[in-house]
Parts: structure tokens; C-alpha cells; sequence
């Protein structure tokens, strides 16, 4: 075999195996049906909330307005509730406070992408 194709055939091995999306694919394709935004709230938010009754956290339905539609805002808490309440974030330290300060814990493994997924989902704010 020439050196070029066994080149080509391991770069072809790498992307096949190596890459986030590929994980990302074969996640979402275990919840068969479910929009991606669902499936991370499923994975990640469920056990503490839900969209219109309150749970552990708030109910989420309608919360966007809470944070003047403000999407990077709301991200960021998302992502780090106690930064946000450290940084004085107004709504982070009121919604700490209603909920007799239970922290929600931070969220570092989610990407931009599916925090916008994650927000889609809660704005149609149907379970
Ligand atoms: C272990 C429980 C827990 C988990 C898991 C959790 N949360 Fe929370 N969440 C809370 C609590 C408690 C609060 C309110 C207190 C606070 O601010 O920390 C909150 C507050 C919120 C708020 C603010 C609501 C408002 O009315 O302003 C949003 C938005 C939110 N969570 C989204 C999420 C999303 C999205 C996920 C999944 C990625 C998630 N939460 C996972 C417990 C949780």
C-alpha cells in the first residue's frame, strides 16, 4: 500500500471516532424523537426542574422575561448561578433568595450551543 492512502485511511479512522459532534450524534440518538434542547434539559435540569410547576428550582416556563429576554445573561447564570450572584447579577441574587438560598450547581460541561438549545426549549415552555 502507498504511504498517501495508509495516510488517508487513518485521518479517515480519526474524524470517524475523534470528534464532539460524533458524541453529540450518538447522544441525541439515544432519545429517538426528542428535540436536542429537550433531551439536554432531560440529561441535566429535569431532577431540579420543571416547566410550570415549581420543583426543587423554579418552574421555568415564562423565566426569560425574568432576565428582560436577556439570552447571554441568563446563559451565563446558567452556566455559573453563583458567579452570577457573586458578580451582583439583580435577578441571580433575587431568585437565590426566593429560593431560601439552595444553589443551583454549575453547569461547565455545556457548550454554547446547547445552552441555546436548553433555551429554545424552555421559551416554548412546553414539557
Ligand atoms: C440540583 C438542582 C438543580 C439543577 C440540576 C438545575 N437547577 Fe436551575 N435552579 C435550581 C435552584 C435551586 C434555583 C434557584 C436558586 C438559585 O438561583 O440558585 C434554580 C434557578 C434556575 C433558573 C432561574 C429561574 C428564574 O426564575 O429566574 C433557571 C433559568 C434555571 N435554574 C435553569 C436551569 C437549567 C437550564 C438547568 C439544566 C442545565 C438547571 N437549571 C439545573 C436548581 C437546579
Amino acid at each position: 500500500m502507498k504511504l498517501q492512502s495508509i495516510l488517508l485511511i487513518s485521518t479517515l479512522a480519526f474524524a470517524a471516532c475523534g470528534s464532539d459532534n460524533n458524541q453529540q450524534a450518538k447522544k441525541e440518538s439515544n432519545h429517538p424523537g426528542m428535540s436536542k434542547g429537550k433531551a439536554i434539559f432531560v440529561a441535566n435540569c429535569m431532577q431540579c426542574h420543571k416547566m410550570n410547576d415549581k420543583s426543587i428550582g423554579p418552574a421555568l416556563a415564562g423565566s426569560m422575561q425574568r432576565w428582560d429576554n436577556d439570552t447571554s445573561r441568563i446563559a451565563k447564570f446558567i452556566r455559573n448561578s453563583q458567579e452570577s450572584i457573586s458578580l451582583g447579577d439583580a435577578r441571580a441574587k433575587q431568585v437565590y433568595e426566593e429560593n431560601n438560598k439552595s444553589p443551583m450547581p454549575p453547569m461547565p460541561h455545556l457548550t454554547d450551543n446547547d445552552i441555546n438549545a436548553l433555551i429554545d426549549y424552555i421559551n416554548k415552555g412546553v414539557e
